[in-house]
């Protein structure tokens, strides 16, 4: 597998568990947060490492606005060529305090996403710490991601997903499996992780 992300731009939407992924995490997100329900009309939301922006097209009819972010420029550029009308797609390193500046209102979300990005990240607690902080009070920031079977696995552990929140300062915190890709005993299981920031 390349290491570089732009290398699967081009065939990722065509791919059908990617897309399957993006349903699947996006029912669990309804599921905790009532996105569906109305209520979410004002909100802002980043899609952080957001790719194609699969997750971005189906959030953005039930919010104001989502900030959809990656560092791949092919799959940013895939996401431009959708031109979603309430979808701020940007290549850029969200994690940057100088890149983000340069970017300008990438602060102040009601909901964070990151779909399939943490496990990849260097430092997933860094990242965590980070975008907290992008978050109003009373924000949710809420991940998917591989289930590692233990430490040293591919993927995160329930417990490695509490302790990395917990110590971004963020409340509420849960971590369980979601749902499984795949099937006949070769499925696997993808966690949510997600947690609240306290009001201030
Ligand atoms: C497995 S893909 C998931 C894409 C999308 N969220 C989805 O579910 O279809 C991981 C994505 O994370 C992006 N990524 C990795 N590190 C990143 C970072 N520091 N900031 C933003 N995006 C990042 C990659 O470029 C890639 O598009």
């Amino acid at each position: 597998m390349s290491d570089d992300w732009d290398d699967y731009a081009d065939g990722w939407d065509g791919n059908s568990d990617v897309r399957h992924y993006a349903t699947r995490a996006f029912a669990a997100l309804d599921g905790l947060a009532g996105v569906t329900g109305g209520g979410w009309q004002d909100k802002r939301v980043l899609d952080f490492g957001c790719g194609t922006g699969l997750l971005s097209e189906k959030l953005a009819p039930h919010v104001r606005e989502v900030a959809a972010v990656d560092t791949s420029e092919r799959m940013i550029a895939v996401l431009e060529e959708k031109a979603l009308p309430n979808v701020r797609a940007l290549c850029t390193d969200v994690l940057d305090s100088g890149a983000r500046e340069a970017a300008g209102g990438l602060a102040g979300f009601d909901l964070i996403c990151a779909s399939s990005v943490c496990s990849f990240l260097p430092d997933y607690r860094g990242a965590a710490a980070v975008l907290a902080g992008l978050l109003n009070s009373g924000g949710m920031f809420v991940q998917w991601d591989w289930l590692a079977s233990g430490e040293g696995a591919s993927g995160l552990t329930l417990q490695q997903v509490r302790d990395a929140l917990r110590a971004a300062g963020l409340g509420s915190i849960r971590a369980e499996q979601a749902f499984e890709m795949g099937s006949g005993g070769q499925g696997m299981p993808v966690l949510m992780g997600s947690g609240i920031r306290a009001p201030d």
